[in-house]
């Protein structure tokens, strides 16, 4: 018999902000590679909505629930009936996050902390949280979602803030794959160049898109969310298991320009 070394059967998977967008598409592919599921996400809704239908379509079990991953209150108490509930916890994505465009000069601290808080904070939050259960365990995967503009600034858009927690989440999973080795824990990150999600959308449809983003994209389009369901189950499995604290761009090539 062969060995499938991208096998998720019977592991245990939380996704934050996993309701829509990348973070559902990522979901979907881990509970096909057979892994359980577990979504947080603000929106509770669409998270029993989406793990409902995961649970028909892929025979998975699945659990929602509502979390800010702001809060670490919330986020202890998920991470806590999820183990309660399975026993452990193998794979934890940081994939919420949100985007302001607004210039430097402009741009209210408030708005600021918004981003950093969600983005940054955020992931660092459900990095120590599900790293404390890991550390007990002796093994994880945690993967962040980062983003490409992590590595290079977006034009011609304004968002300083965005770019910062990005870059941020790429050296915080760095550290943290350093600091965690020794418990057998991996950290890394995906980070997606533009992917058609609600957070892209509209402005996918203008000119502006065109005349840059797609323009500047030697594939000249935008990502579908399905496209990082290979990524995510690499660094989620055994067919990474000597990979930490790397970064996955997934970019149709706009950062090679
Ligand atoms: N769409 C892109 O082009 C793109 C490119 C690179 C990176 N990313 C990153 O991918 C991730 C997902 O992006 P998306 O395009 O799917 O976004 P999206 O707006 O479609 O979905 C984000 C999800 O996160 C949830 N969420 C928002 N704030 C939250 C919070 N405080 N706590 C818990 N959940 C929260 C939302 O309810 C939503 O379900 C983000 O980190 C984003 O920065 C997106």
């Amino acid at each position: 018999m062969h060995e499938n070394i991208f096998d998720l059967s019977g592991k245990v998977a939380v996704v934050t902000g996993g309701a829509q967008g990348l973070g559902l598409a990522m979901g979907q592919a881990l509970a096909n590679a057979g892994a359980n599921l577990v979504i947080m996400d603000i929106n509770l809704e669409k998270s029993k909505l989406e793990t409902e239908k995961i649970r028909t379509e892929y025979g998975v079990e699945t659990l929602a629930f509502q979390a800010d991953v702001r809060k670490q209150k919330e986020v202890e108490e998920v991470v806590t009936r999820v183990t309660e509930h399975f026993g452990k916890l193998d794979i934890f994505v940081n994939n919420a996050g949100i985007c302001k465009h607004i210039k430097a000069e402009e741009m209210s601290l408030e708005d600021w902390q918004e981003v950093i808080g969600i983005n940054l904070t955020g992931v660092f939050i459900g990095c120590q949280v599900a790293g404390r259960q890991m550390i007990k365990q002796g093994y994880g995967s945690i993967i962040n979602i980062a983003s490409m503009s992590g590595s290079i600034v977006n034009i011609p858009q304004p968002q300083c803030s965005y770019n910062a927690s990005k870059a941020g989440v790429m050296h915080l999973t760095k550290s943290l794959a350093s600091e965690w080795a020794a418990h057998n824990i991996r950290v890394n990150s995906i980070s997606p160049g533009y992917m058609k999600t609600a957070m892209t959308a509209e402005t996918l449809k203008t000119d502006m898109a065109k005349n840059y983003w797609l323009h500047l994209t030697p594939m000249r389009r935008p990502g579908l969310p399905h496209e990082l369901g290979g990524a995510v189950v690499y660094l989620a499995s055994d067919a990474s298991s000597f990979v930490t604290g790397a970064d996955l761009i997934i970019d149709g090539g706009y950062t090679v320009w």
